[in-house]
């Protein structure tokens, strides 16, 4: 293909994507969101998200594919290296500054806004102007700001707003010592959890241990991660999973690694049939014991679900169940530990058992034969295979866990060996358009 030629064909992608996108917006009567819009659409929370996350995937892709084609490359690059927004970000969150503008729909004016949230004004006007300008807040008039659909993700309410927060304030103390973590010794070769980013900036403020060590030291910490982990979902439209895995030939779900029930809630809701076992860490069972008997009481007085600490490197999980479902679990931990996570779970597994790995699935940026995604989508020509900034925040999301805990999101190849050493063998591959699900059996 010349190069206009290709450039033609990612503005035909762009088009038709889009068009896709406004359909799935404008299924059930709704109009399609704009920048300017105010309040959520329907389908912003809705469990299966995988029509218009395929669309999206396309739209991003080619959007970013085309601008880094025809943008100065100095352009572009600076863009990389100077993206402040997960700072602006981190500030609106820690201040509450979309709580703060709730009640003033039409906008209110930094000199107010400030005051009530404890900035400087010329300060608090330009991290604002930051964001607005890139849809996150409407800039009214000058200097007045007001919420819209994006800000309302930053309130004190919104669980994907708990995850911004991690990711501005704590994950952001990783990136920021990535080098050292890659040329001092100690660290440069090393994938044990407690040699991670995050962790080397942490042991200079006195931790020691792991992530999961720091987030036992606090509630509130602990806390804003679970809900961070239902924002995570939300984010991933990983509740799509819901809906594209065939839970009627199924009987029995374990939920290893279950934070608060995040996933199980929903599901015990929509399958009344099922039997769920949710185990984790005993002092997450006390919290999510709370969500539960708060959010499915029927759940807790049918005995639909039953409760059982666990730590998934000393024992197995409970035994013979139809399914063992990993939600973003295995991508915690380096190869090391998440062997030993799977051959505890093996060991639990019967003929008939599944093992669920729903994680993100990482392709490289060349083009490989089509049968070796098994199943997985692949970009179009002249599209980069993987989507390229379509998929962005899985590559981001590999960096995140680099940065926490020094593992790693992981290719279809890494899953089949870690299975494959484990006992386990890949049977098929569910893409939900942004995560996917992998279904192992006994090999
Ligand atoms: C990233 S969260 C994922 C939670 C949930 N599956 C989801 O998708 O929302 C990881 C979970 O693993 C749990 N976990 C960490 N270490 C564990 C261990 N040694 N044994 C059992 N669970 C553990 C954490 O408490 C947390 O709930």
């Amino acid at each position: 293909m010349s190069g206009e030629a290709q450039l033609e064909a990612l503005l035909q992608i762009i088009n038709t994507s889009a068009r896709q996108a406004i359909a799935e917006y404008k299924k059930g009567g709704n109009d399609a969101p704009t920048i300017n819009s105010t309040e959520f659409h329907p389908i912003d929370f809705a469990t299966d998200t995988v029509a218009l996350k395929k669309a999206v995937r396309l739209l991003e892709g080619a959007c970013q594919q085309l601008c880094a084609s025809l943008a100065p490359p100095q352009h572009t690059v600076i863009n990389f290296a100077q993206s402040y927004d997960w700072a602006c970000t981190g500030v609106v969150l820690r201040t509450k500054v979309a709580d703060a503008l709730q009640k003033y729909p039409k906008g209110l004016h930094v000199s107010e806004l400030s005051q009530m949230v404890g900035l400087e004004k010329g300060k608090l006007s330009r991290v604002l102007r930051v964001l607005a300008s890139k849809g996150c807040f409407t800039e009214v008039e000058t200097d007045v700001f007001a919420n819209n659909r994006l800000s309302l993700i930053t309130l004190t309410s919104s669980n994907p707003g708990c995850l911004a927060r991690i990711h501005a304030q704590d994950v952001s103390q990783g990136a920021e010592v990535l080098y050292e973590t890659m040329t001092e010794p100690d660290y440069a070769s090393s994938y044990e959890p407690d040699k991670a980013p995050l962790i080397y900036a942490l042991k200079k403020k006195g931790l020691k241990g792991s992530f999961f060590d720091w987030m036992k030291e606090d509630a509130e910490r602990r806390e804003n991660y679970h809900r961070a982990m239902i924002g995570l979902g939300d984010i991933m439209g990983s509740l799509s999973v819901l809906h594209h895995y065939p839970w009627n030939e199924v009987k029995t779900v374990c939920d290893v690694g279950a934070s608060i029930g995040t996933f199980s809630i929903p599901l015990a809701k929509m399958y009344p049939h099922l039997k769920i076992t949710d185990q984790d860490l005993p002092e997450v069972l006390v919290q999510a014991k709370d969500v539960w008997t708060k959010d499915a009481p029927q759940a807790l007085q049918s005995s639909q679900v039953e409760f059982i600490a666990l730590n998934f490197f000393e024992e197995s999980p409970v035994k013979g169940k139809d399914a063992y479902y990993l939600r973003n679990i295995i991508h915690d931990w380096p190869d090391a530990e998440a062997a030993i996570i799977l051959r505890n779970v093996r060991k639990a597994m019967e003929p008939h058992s599944r093992l669920l790995i729903h994680d993100y699935v990482l392709t490289p940026a060349s083009r490989k034969p089509t049968a070796d995604y098994m199943g997985a989508d692949v970009a179009p020509e002249p599209m980069l295979p993987n989507f390229g900034a379509g998929n962005s925040r899985m590559y981001q999301q590999d960096l995140n866990m680099w940065f926490i805990h020094n593992a790693k999101e992981r290719t279809l190849d890494d899953s089949i060996s870690l299975g494959s050493a484990a006992g386990l063998r890949l049977e098929k591959v569910y893409d939900l358009a942004e995560s996917a699900v992998l279904e192992f059996k006994l090999a």
